[in-house]
């Protein structure tokens, strides 16, 4: 049957696909509506690790829709409404497919409201890290990359469907619960404290974070006007300080380097959760598993532009996040007193044949687990570089500049990347992304 006819016969079926088609996380995401907003009211008490949530999303149908899918990972479903009225549910593996009393018109806007809760369960990604809602000793760590915003809201958990978000997150008083964005209000009563988090800009739902803690709070505005909101659990304090004062710093240099910052709201989230293993460039705020260096968050800041305002639209271009950031890290090393980015490329180009730096083509990964691997990250950073030495440097800076702003709050391709590339420079890339991107093995002296 022709893809025409598979659409034809699911419009017919009235049923929204499971997931987005995307080849390393099939179940990812949902077909068949797109998603507007997310409301996120959770509660949350850190001593039974009990969460207790209702998800109002707002979404439109992209088809006629009998059925639909959203993400859900454990915890126990209570009900779910749509458009106000009581929904028909199942739990299928990660999906809670509902059935509306009405079938929605394709082009339909309508609220599905789903009531939830339980103690979360962290998901488990192919690479073995965790992934999710994190308990730790004082709280959770959270952080959904690649796949565990499932594990504390329902969504269309793939990049591809970006939303705005508001958070009400209520804990006991003396704990912090910290989101995207901004800090709207924070109110105490009878023991407990009410947190609201607005983020206004799109974001994925991989991105989203509730992170919650014993933290110190520090709170400003950067000469640029952007307003900070750091939280640093007090054991990591001490170690977290310098990056953390560099901040104001970096946001300035990036915006140079990048062009004008995507979001209305920067910080940090300094965890302590040394079992994670990953800090995580949640939007406007990246947590971090324990005190970051300045690499780090020059890092996490560079996939605000990077991956977060430009996201992927399948997991395997994953190099255009982590390629862009560890780049970032490079730029910013040679741009303050250290090395050049070409040294760095040459120390790891010197790595023989048989380094798993040579593993798979960076855009190529070939599976989940390898996304966050060194060809990913490294390779795509030299990939970089070899894409700034045939350009030469005004046209490489134009090229990370028009990047950013040609897919600002939207998704991009590795194939987009290139088409830019060739038209800012006026050259054809063909072979250098060809070699770089693609071709398996250390590619042949340059
Ligand atoms: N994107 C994160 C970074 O900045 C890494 C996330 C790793 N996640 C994982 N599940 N292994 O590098
Ligand atoms: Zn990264």
């Amino acid at each position: 049957m022709t893809t025409e006819g598979t659409a034809v016969a699911a419009v017919a079926g009235g049923r929204g696909a499971p997931g987005q088609g995307d080849p390393y996380f099939p179940l990812a995401g949902n077909g068949g509506y797109t998603t507007r907003h997310y409301d996120l009211d959770l509660s949350y008490d850190p001593a039974t690790r009990r969460l207790d949530g209702t998800a109002e999303i707002t979404a439109r149908a992209t088809q006629r829709l009998k059925t639909f899918d959203l993400d859900l990972s454990g915890l126990t479903v209570h009900r779910v409404t749509v458009d106000g009225r009581t929904a028909r549910w199942t739990r299928d593996g990660q999906e809670l497919v509902v059935t509306p009393r009405e079938t929605l018109r394709a082009g339909a806007s309508f609220r599905v409201e789903v009531s939830y809760g339980g103690v979360p369960q962290q998901v488990t990604d192919p690479d073995g890290s965790p992934d999710g809602w994190i308990a730790t000793d004082d709280g959770a760590f959270v952080a959904g990359e690649p796949q565990g915003a499932m594990s504390w809201f329902p969504g269309d958990n793939h990049p591809l469907d970006k939303a705005s978000y508001a958070f009400r997150i209520t804990v006991p008083t003396g704990y912090t619960a910290v989101a995207n964005g901004v800090l709207t209000s924070q109110r105490s009563k009878g023991g407990k404290t009410t947190f609201r988090w607005n983020q206004p800009q799109p974001m994925a739902a991989y991105l989203a974070t509730a992170t919650i803690g014993k933290f110190d709070v520090q709170r400003y505005t950067t000469a640029s006007g952007i307003p900070v909101y750091n939280a640093v659990d007090p054991r990591e304090a001490a170690d977290a300080a310098p990056a953390l004062a560099q901040l104001p710093a970096i946001l300035d240099w990036e915006t140079r380097t990048f062009g004008p910052y995507p979001f209305s709201a920067a910080g940090a989230i300094v965890d302590h959760a040394p079992d994670v293993g990953y800090a995580l460039e949640t939007q406007t705020r990246p947590v971090y598993d324990r005190a970051p260096g300045v690499g780090t968050v020059v890092h996490e800041m560079a996939h605000q532009w990077y991956g977060d305002s430009v996201s992927l639209t399948s997991w395997q271009d994953i190099w255009l996040n982590e390629g862009f950031a560890t780049y970032a890290e490079w730029l910013w090393d040679e741009q303050h007193g250290g090395q050049s980015a070409q040294a760095r490329f040459d120390g790891y180009y010197a790595r023989p044949a048989t380094s798993s730096l040579w593993a798979f083509p960076t855009a190529d990964p070939g599976e989940g687990a390898n996304i966050f691997a060194s060809p990913v990250y490294t390779r795509g950073a030299m990939t970089l570089q070899e894409l700034r030495t045939a350009v030469g440097d005004a046209h490489f800076f134009t090229i990370l500049k028009s990047w950013a702003r040609a897919h600002r709050y939207g998704n991009g391709t590795t194939a987009q990347f290139i088409a830019l590339s060739e038209k800012v420079s006026g050259r054809n890339l063909g072979s250098l992304f060809h070699t770089w991107l693609w071709t398996a093995g250390k590619p042949a002296q340059p």
